[in-house]
């Protein structure tokens, strides 16, 4: 048993700051995924051991594009409480209940076998605007295209995110809950357009597309057809309102209020201007 944080998904949008604020904290942990300090691949069991050595809590990051990354991560689980690991938070996602899929069943995992553990439900982030699928045609073509419509999104900032991981990482005592984290203001697409295009001084459109041509989109990143269009009729549960909801989560576990889209266009403003 030990006291070091395994932070899994560590080079990505919310496990890179959850690093940095264990950095700034002088707390012991390990960072793990396919390349990063720590060799760690959700795929390769051979590679757990290692990573789960002298760890007291867990930070998971659910694996995209691993066959049944559930019962991997079940196995992981258990062998992180062989190993002495105590507390364990998750990070799935809004509006997805324990025992629905992906992340969902991790969360279920975790309320049947856990003794301590959280799980965080992020809504969309705004990171998703500038290093995520919608970065290039803002910054080479001045277009945000998307199916949302006019539906809203209380958009949150990873950086908050890490900021909760952190709180429920260190919390004095179990937590055994799960929290909503959204942004304090809901946003259409529209919106964000215009605060992006004031951000970097240079309009921006939101192109409004179709459902269809939401996925096409998806495959010309390099998603295989079934990816792109469950995550274009996810887009379009937004036009319909399933995000549009405020809660109050991120308060609860930081006692902080959630970063403005404002502040973060301003903040990164010059990953949407072209050379
Ligand atoms: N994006 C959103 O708006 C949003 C909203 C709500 C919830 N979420 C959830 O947030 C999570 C993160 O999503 P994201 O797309 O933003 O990704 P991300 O955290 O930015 O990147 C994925 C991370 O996982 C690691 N990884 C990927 N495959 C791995 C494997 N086989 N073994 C070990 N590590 C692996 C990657 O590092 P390496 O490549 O170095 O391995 C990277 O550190 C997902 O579970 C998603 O459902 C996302």
């Amino acid at each position: 048993m030990g006291e070091r944080v395994l932070v899994t998904g560590a080079t990505g949008k919310t496990g890179r700051s959850l690093v940095s604020l264990l950095n700034a904290a002088g707390l012991p942990h390990r960072a793990a995924s396919r390349g990063g300090a720590a060799p760690f691949d959700w795929s390769r069991p051979d590679t757990w051991d290692a990573a789960l050595r002298e760890v007291g809590s867990v930070y998971l990051v659910a694996p995209a594009g691993v066959d049944d990354a559930p019962a991997r991560m079940a196995a992981f689980l258990d062998l992180a409480i062989r190993h002495g690991a105590r507390r364990l938070v998750l990070l799935s996602m809004a509006s997805l209940p324990a025992g629905g899929p992906g992340p969902g069943q991790t969360h279920q995992w975790l309320q049947d076998n856990a003794e301590d553990w959280a799980v965080l439900c992020p809504t969309a982030f705004m990171q998703n605007f500038s290093e995520g699928p919608f970065l290039a045609s803002i910054r080479d073509e001045d277009t945000l295209y998307s199916n949302t419509g006019q539906g809203r999104v209380p958009f949150i900032s990873t950086l908050d995110i890490a900021r909760a991981a952190f709180a429920a990482l260190t919390a004095p005592a179990a937590l055994n809950r799960d929290f909503t984290l959204t942004g304090d203001e809901s946003l259409s697409y529209d919106r964000v357009a215009e605060l992006i295009g004031q951000a970097r001084g240079r309009p921006v459109t939101h192109a409004h597309i179709t459902t269809a041509a939401m996925a096409e989109r998806f495959v010309r990143r390099g998603l295989s057809e079934g990816m792109a269009m469950f995550l274009a009729a996810g887009y379009q549960t937004i036009a319909d309102g399933a995000q549009d909801h405020i809660a109050d989560g991120l308060r609860a576990l930081t006692g902080q209020p959630a970063t403005r889209f404002q502040a973060f266009a301003e903040a990164n403003a010059a990953v949407w201007t072209r050379p």
